[in-house]
């Protein structure tokens, strides 16, 4: 493989809420690990910002990806933090180019293209790692270790709840960008990627064998509409004030210094960040509208059985009918439990004839006063390290390769639950997609 040095350069392609905000302020951080070298935006405004904060040449901005792809190779990365359904027409000609690439998850929303550019990540030679950032994340680093310390002994069954949170899952998945599964993904694969991958790693890359899955979307639906409502929060909708969901108590009411902060959600909503702006934002954007009468077709419950080899099982619940988000997951061993709450990143360890004692993801690896993402900071840093260190494509916690199987997963549960409950073999599912 080619010889990358420290500093290693970066090409941020789509800087939005992923490229600006959870991958590049990396290399502020780190000038020494990680350089953004160059920005492919469409949206002015992101690209000049790109281009100021990082001291990008004009040369280096690009609002095209066809400019970026034609132009000479100007870094050893690419970072394709674009919407879900880019990722392939990127992710290839960006590794035919010669650009080691990190995606952000889902690989894509089409299980063939998912196979595909593992297949060109191999022929190509160049990493493709996926953003999998649960891996990295702390808590899960430390519930993985209880397990391999054999504090529970075998794994025999997993019960796991993905919390999406009432506010989180209307903003993304009714309002949002993922609200309609032919413009992105599906929840199983939206969200789904992700659950699958960390219980393929926490249960230590056994092969699952088959799963079923039911679900629906059961409330966000017009039908369940209040009487009095509106289409939209501002336009004189007479159940506003008994509304958990009304516009303006979800985005004007944040926090004080929430909106001139710019923080996660209102930053969706506007660049602008003023009172003002986000009003009027409210007022014709999508994050006005009555969570009721959106174009939205994702599930808002599902449920996924899967039986993975050595008799393990595996229940995975998906809801966004809670108050926060979070995951929660019990794991039951032959000599112990494991539960754990990611949110709060407490595990309580329960060894069979023992005391349940909790212990803190904070006790382990100190928490710092900023409000970084350290998953992604840990994810930046194993595969910064790993292209300095002339690694192997294929290789590392997040390969394609490895993520491959737990979208393959996800994709089935999909392909269940559209069939009433299907039971899906993996193997054949999988041998399907090949021909
Ligand atoms: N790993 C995780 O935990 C995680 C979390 C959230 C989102 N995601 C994924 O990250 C990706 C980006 O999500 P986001 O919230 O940052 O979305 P976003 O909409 O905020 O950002 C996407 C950016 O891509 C830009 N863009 C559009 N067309 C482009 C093109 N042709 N070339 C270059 N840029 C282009 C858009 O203008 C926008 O700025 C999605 O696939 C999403 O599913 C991953």
């Amino acid at each position: 493989m080619d010889n990358i040095n420290f500093p290693i350069k970066v090409a941020i392609v789509g800087a939005g809420i992923r490229g600006m905000h959870a991958y590049a302020p990396f290399s502020k951080m780190r000038p020494d690990l990680m350089e953004v070298i160059a920005c492919v935006e469409p949206n002015p405004e992101r690209l000049a910002k790109m281009g100021s904060d990082y001291s990008i040449p004009q040369e280096l901005l690009f609002s095209s990806f066809d400019d970026f792809i034609s132009a000479p190779l100007c870094a050893d990365v690419a970072i394709i933090a674009t919407q879900d359904k880019q990722h392939y027409s990127q992710a290839i000609p960006a590794m035919k180019k010669g650009y080691h690439i990190l995606l952000e998850k889902p690989i894509s929303p089409d299980p063939k293209e998912c196979m595909e550019i593992a297949e060109v990540s191999r022929q190509t030679n160049r990493h493709c790692v996926v953003c999998h950032v649960l891996r990295f994340s702390n808590y899960y680093r430390l519930l993985k270790s209880f397990i391999d310390d054999g504090k529970i002994g075998d794994i025999m069954n997993i019960q796991y709840i993905e919390e999406l949170g009432w506010y989180p899952y209307t903003q993304s998945y009714v309002r949002g960008d993922w609200r309609n599964s032919q413009v992105t993904s599906p929840l199983a694969i939206a969200k789904g990627c992700h659950d699958m991958d960390i219980l393929l790693w926490l249960i230590g890359n056994k092969k699952p064998i088959a799963l079923s899955s039911f679900g629906s979307l059961k409330y966000y639906t017009k039908e369940n509409a209040p009487e009095g409502h509106a289409l939209r929060c501002l336009d004189g909708c007479k159940a506003k004030a008994d509304c958990i969901y009304d516009a303006e108590k979800m985005y004007m009411l944040s926090e004080p210094g929430a909106i001139e902060r710019g923080e996660w959600p209102i930053k969706k909503l506007t660049s602008v960040l003023t009172r003002e702006s986000v009003y009027d934002a409210i007022k014709t954007g999508l994050y006005g509208k009555c969570v009721y009468e959106c174009d939205n077709d994702l599930v808002d419950n599902q449920i996924i059985n899967i039986q993975f080899e050595a008799g393990i099982t595996v229940s995975v619940t998906i809801t966004a009918f809670t108050e926060g988000g979070t995951r929660l997951t019990r794991i039951f061993g032959s000599q112990g439990l494991l539960e754990g709450d990611a949110a709060s990143g407490q595990i309580w360890l329960t060894p069979f004839g023992g005391e349940r004692v909790c212990y803190s993801v904070d006790d382990f690896f100190p928490p710092t006063d900023d409000k970084e993402d350290r998953s992604s900071n840990n994810l930046l840093l194993d595969f910064l390290d790993m292209l300095a260190s002339g690694v192997k494509p294929g290789n590392g916690l997040t390969a394609i390769n490895v993520s491959l199987q737990g979208h393959i997963m996800a994709f089935a549960s999909e392909h269940s639950r559209v069939n009433s409950g299907l039971l899906v073999n993996i193997e054949d599912y999988t041998n399907k997609l090949i021909i």
